[in-house]
């Protein structure tokens, strides 16, 4: 007899598990976290959530900060091959869930300026932009990238 395995599931990533986070993180993003950034954000204790198949595969994550009442989302990816299927608005779902438990009122986020699929992602979601910041990112040939900050009320 077979059981019906749930296609998908959020697992809590631990340092050993950095090397699968990295495979994603190096595959989506120019300018991506280093392995020492993940480790530290583990060590301040961040929540790193997981998104698994049921082939315990990584599909996505995405890592959050509480400070007081707001929670910040320090980085959210989907694998490259696994994009445009819904899969970060799972995240984000779990992501408001995870912040309602901490008790949070909002949760903040920035975003590259030019990063137009994932500002598309979040609007839809229902964060509004309430702010910028300039050259905060590194961009290509030693350039800086501005930062829009974005904020949805809980
Ligand atoms: C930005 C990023 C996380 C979005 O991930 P994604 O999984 O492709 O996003 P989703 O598929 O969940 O996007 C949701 C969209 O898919 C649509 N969707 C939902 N279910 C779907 C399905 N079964 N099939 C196709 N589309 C679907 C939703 O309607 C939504 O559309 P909308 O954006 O028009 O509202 C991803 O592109 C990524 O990892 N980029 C690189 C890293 C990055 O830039 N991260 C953000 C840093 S701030």
């Amino acid at each position: 007899m077979s059981v019906a395995m749930p296609e998908y599931h959020f697992c809590e990533l631990r340092q050993d598990d950095i090397d699968r986070v990295l495979k994603i993180e190096q595959q989506v993003y120019a300018h991506p976290w280093t392995r020492g950034n993940f480790a530290d954000s583990l060590n301040a204790g961040h929540e790193i959530c997981g998104l698994c198949d049921a082939q315990q595969d990584l599909l996505g994550y995405f890592l959050a900060m509480t400070i007081l009442d707001e929670v910040h989302l320090l980085n959210l990816a989907v694998a490259a091959e696994r994009q445009g299927q819904g899969l970060a608005r799972m995240l984000m779902d779990q992501l408001c869930a995870y912040a309602r438990e901490q008790k949070a009122t909002s949760i903040l986020l920035e975003v590259r300026v030019r990063n137009t699929r994932a500002i598309q992602v979040y609007q839809h979601y229902g964060f509004a932009e309430i702010g910028r910041r300039k050259a905060y990112y590194p961009a290509e040939e030693n350039t800086r990238e501005d930062a829009i900050v974005m904020r949805m009320t809980l």
